[in-house]
């Protein structure tokens, strides 16, 4: 069945190599489902070792031109780039929808954001300033200049199929670097179709390189061990971050990792107790969980906890799940059966252990891969949805006594990625953000996302900031030049 594009040449089903679309070796393919129904949407190429390869060796290749141009040059291609998005933003967000399984207007929002990055590095990587250092030695002067540390691999996940590769390719390309890079399997079309527009700006051909495939592993194994990839930058899990970080270490690459979170909202008494509802529905339930800065662990003082708990049950019970591209839909589904096994797994381990389910909301039946919206509370330390990252639409509500409390419970985590809480008290405002361990921090404010802030995490929540005025700094080398300039005429 034909998708409903209004574009359909969106739909791209190969690997894009030096600037040419192609086929995986001996023309294996690979389908890629729709998680609301189950039903496949399109066959890709399933790219593997050979075309990872062959995107390196393009974006080598390409490396000396795209680098020699001027900042102002890459700028101006990057936003018309930027405004093509913008003009498919209604293609692309349904292509989302259809992969992911978001809500549309989850997937609109998406575009946008990830867009913003594209024109946020356009300008940024103009301000790319060196330094002059007073000299130390008058036949001297010592300067320092930031050039593209060259070839970057982008390895990124299905929860944000455009934004997160949006957020690495744009500073990387904009400050003179070429990419190859590797989406998510599950969600490959959204790739596509962005490089598919990023063609249509004119990037010149092996500058940006796209290989889709099933086989992680071998593609991983190729970037990873490619002397001619300089650095990796990946989003994902902890677990998949480890490996990855011990397999660039044998070519000392530079490396970002935007990996898991386990997200602590604390609710103090003194709250407003409308504003910290409406941000634990947004932190918890944006991508029906699904994102590595979701509301993971709810933490509510005693006296408001009956108060803050009866009012996000309502809010809850009122969430209609289904298919992302129907009117009202809210919550879509997870991204396959795994998911949805792992999610009621945990809830299965929460109960055991003594918590309470107060509310599971409505999920359709039939085909498609739906968790209903679910409440826990009493959810305690010791329990694996309070250490392990849910992925799906549960409220684990755990409650707490004082402030000292809820930062040792807040700060319990390997994961430091971010964190949000609630309070009126000025002199806990200040005391809580810095005692809370984590890269970012929402006071009475969930929705922190953007291009113009440094997203990332501590510990082992990853290393890099992607996004703002750092975010060029990953994909750059400082030099130092030392310049000898002889002695005086006059000595
Ligand atoms: C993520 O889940 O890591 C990305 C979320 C965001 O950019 O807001």
């Amino acid at each position: 069945m034909p998708l409903p594009l209004s574009d359909p040449s969106l739909l791209r089903r190969q690997c894009l190599i030096d600037g040419d679309w192609r086929d995986a070796q001996g023309g294996a393919t690979f389908p890629v489902d729709n998680p609301a129904s189950g039903e496949t949407l399109a066959r890709v190429a399933d790219g593997g070792a050979l075309e990872a390869g062959a995107a390196i060796a393009a974006a080598r290749a390409a490396l000396p031109g795209w680098r020699a141009l001027t900042a102002r040059e890459r700028a101006r291609l990057l936003r018309r780039w930027y405004e093509l998005v913008l003009a498919n933003q209604e293609d692309l967000a349904r292509l989302m929808t259809l992969e992911q399984g978001k809500p549309l207007t989850e997937a609109r929002g998406e575009i946008a954001y990830g867009a913003a990055y594209i024109d946020w590095f356009a300008e940024e990587a103009r301000r790319v300033y060196g330094d002059i250092i007073p000299t130390t030695a008058p036949d001297r002067r010592l300067l320092v200049t930031r050039q593209p540390v060259g070839v970057v691999a982008a390895i990124t996940p299905w929860n944000f199929p455009m934004a997160m590769l949006a957020r690495k390719l744009a500073p990387a390309l904009a400050v003179g670097c070429t990419v190859v890079a590797k989406p998510a399997a599950e969600t490959p079309l959204s790739a596509l179709a962005l490089a598919e527009l990023a063609q249509r700006a004119g990037m010149p051909p092996g500058v940006l390189n796209l290989v889709v495939g099933t086989d992680a592993p071998a593609i991983g194994g190729v970037l990873t061990a490619s002397r001619d990839v300089a650095k990796l930058s990946f989003t994902g899990s902890t677990a998949v971050g480890r490996q990855l970080l011990a397999a660039c270490a044998n070519t000392v690459k530079r490396v970002s990792m935007e990996l898991g979170g386990n997200a602590p909202l604390l609710v103090f008494d003194d709250a407003d107790l409308d504003l910290a509802v409406d941000g634990a529905m947004a932190a918890k339930f944006r991508n029906a969980g699904q994102t590595c800065i979701c509301a993971n662990r709810i933490l509510v003082q005693r006296g408001i906890h009956d108060h803050f708990v009866a009012r996000l049950r309502e809010r809850i019970a009122a969430l209609r799940v289904g298919d992302g591209l129907a009117e009202g839909t809210l919550i879509g589904p997870l991204i396959n059966q795994r998911a949805v096994a792992k999610v009621a797994d945990l809830v299965g381990d929460a109960l055991a252990g003594g918590a309470r389910l107060l509310e599971s909301g409505t999920a359709p039946g039939g085909p498609g891969f739906f968790h209903a919206p679910t409440l826990l509370t009493g959810v305690s330390p010791g329990m694996r949805i309070f250490r392990e990252e849910i992925f799906g639409p549960v409220a684990a509500i755990t409650p707490f006594s004082d402030e000292a409390q809820a930062l040792a419970l807040a700060n319990d985590t390997d994961a430091g990625l971010a964190a949000y809480f609630y309070t009126a008290d000025l002199g806990r405002i200040w005391r809580v953000s810095e005692g809370l361990d984590y890269g970012m921090v929402g006071v009475n404010e969930t929705a922190i996302s953007s291009e113009v802030i440094p997203f990332g995490g501590m510990k082992a929540s990853g290393m890099g900031r992607e996004g703002s005025r750092h975010g060029v700094d990953d994909y750059l080398e400082i030099k130092h030049i030392c310049l000898g300039i002889g002695p005086s005429p006059d000595n």
